[in-house]
Order: C-alpha cells, then sequence, then structure tokens
C-alpha cells in the first residue's frame, strides 16, 4: 500500500484524505455548472450526488492496486476548496493520471498549482512513478494552461476522439516525466 505521509503542508494548502464530513464544502463546487462544465460522467450534481461522490473519494487514501485513485482534500482556513487526485494507470510503466478540481472563489491565486505540484512531488520522489499525464476537453483552457504551468508537456490533441454529452470532442494530452520533473524543480 501507498500513500503520503499525512498531512502534506504547502506554504498556503494542507492535503489530506477526504471525509464524509467535507460533504458540504465539496457540494459547494460540483452543484455549479461552470466547474462540471467539461468533466466527465455528467453535468452540475445534486447533493445526494455529491454525497456518494464524498463517500467513494473518503476511500481512496492510498493505492493499492493498480487502477486504484488516490484522492486528496485541498484545505485552506476555509475549508475543502478542492481535490487533486492521482490514478495509478500502470504498475510496469510506474504511471499515473493527474486530475484536479477547485472552487472558482479560490481561482486564479496558483492554489490548484500549489496542490498539483505537492502531489506529483509525492508521486515521483516518494512513490516512483515515471511519467505522469493528464487529458482534458480541447476546449478546458484553464486546465491546459494549469498543465502547462506543472510544466507538462502537450504531447498530443486528439481531433474529435471521444464522445463529450452526445457530441464528438478533441481531447489534449500532456505528460511530465520524473526526470523532467526534478530537474524542472531545480530551476
Ligand atoms: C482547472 C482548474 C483547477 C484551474 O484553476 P486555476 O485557478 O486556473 O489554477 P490555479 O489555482 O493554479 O491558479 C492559476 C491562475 O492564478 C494565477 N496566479 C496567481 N498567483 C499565482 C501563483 N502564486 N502561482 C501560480 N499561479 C498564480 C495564474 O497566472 C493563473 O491565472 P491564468 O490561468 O489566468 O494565467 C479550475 O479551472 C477548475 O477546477 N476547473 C473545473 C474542473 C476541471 O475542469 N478540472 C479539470 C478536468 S480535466
Amino acid at each position: 500500500m501507498f500513500q503520503p505521509t499525512y498531512p502534506i503542508r504547502t506554504a498556503r494548502l494542507t492535503l489530506r484524505p477526504v471525509t464524509t464530513d467535507d460533504l458540504d464544502d465539496v457540494y459547494a463546487y460540483q452543484r455549479r455548472p461552470d466547474v462540471m462544465r467539461w468533466m466527465l460522467g455528467g453535468g452540475p450534481r445534486t447533493r445526494e450526488q455529491s454525497r456518494a461522490s464524498v463517500a467513494a473519494m473518503a476511500g481512496e487514501d492510498a493505492l493499492r492496486a493498480e487502477g486504484d485513485c488516490l484522492t486528496l482534500a485541498v484545505v485552506t482556513g476555509t475549508g475543502v476548496i478542492g481535490t487533486v487526485e492521482l490514478v495509478w494507470r500502470s504498475r510496469a510503466d510506474r504511471t499515473a493520471e493527474l486530475g484536479y478540481v477547485f472552487h472558482p472563489e479560490h481561482g486564479g491565486r496558483g492554489l490548484a498549482t500549489e496542490a498539483a505540484t505537492a502531489l506529483l512531488d509525492w508521486g515521483f520522489d516518494e512513490f516512483g512513478l515515471h511519467r505522469v499525464y493528464g487529458r482534458c476537453h480541447g476546449r478546458n483552457e484553464a486546465s491546459a494552461r494549469l498543465m502547462t504551468r506543472l510544466g507538462m508537456r502537450q504531447e498530443a490533441h486528439h481531433v474529435a476522439s471521444y464522445l463529450f454529452r452526445g457530441e464528438w470532442a478533441d481531447q489534449l494530452v500532456f505528460a511530465v516525466l520524473a526526470r523532467e520533473w526534478r530537474s524542472r524543480n531545480r530551476e
């Protein structure tokens, strides 16, 4: 079983596993159409859907097997402002996929970048990943900018490659290797 030593602390944030007590904070952003706009799995959540989401995320506190998701609540003095996650895509290739969702009221201050950086630091330095990739809808500019800001390279622009809410959508793929992450951190 692999998990960070909790909590992870950064300059402005605390990262720790999600708990069922986080429902109000998570629902506050999952209910918003602007947050869910480019996400797979449907539109804005009802409170009951958020309850199920929080219950699922609360179990994602460690990577036990390939395919598992590690989800961390990102906490400030005001509560949970978002989540960052790593999905363990391949044990053999030491590869994971990055994900993130944040409340827009806390956007534009680099907090998602700060949280994702801490998770990637754990993924590369502690968990021993070789490669982390991220995918987003071709029109999800904030997500593409975040991955670029993290130092991820855009590797692909798949045209009309997946069905998103009944329409063919473009998908962008970004990635970073451990050696790139480490040299970036030394800059
Ligand atoms: C993707 C998402 C997390 C990005 O949020 P964000 O607020 O743009 O990201 P950050 O918190 O890192 O803030 C970065 C912004 O703050 C600015 N900023 C201010 N201070 C900063 C600092 N100290 N460090 C870095 N950036 C800083 C940056 O310039 C950037 O602004 P810009 O994108 O206009 O250039 C957010 O849009 C989101 O949750 N979207 C909905 C869910 C979603 O689509 N998830 C991804 C699915 S693929």
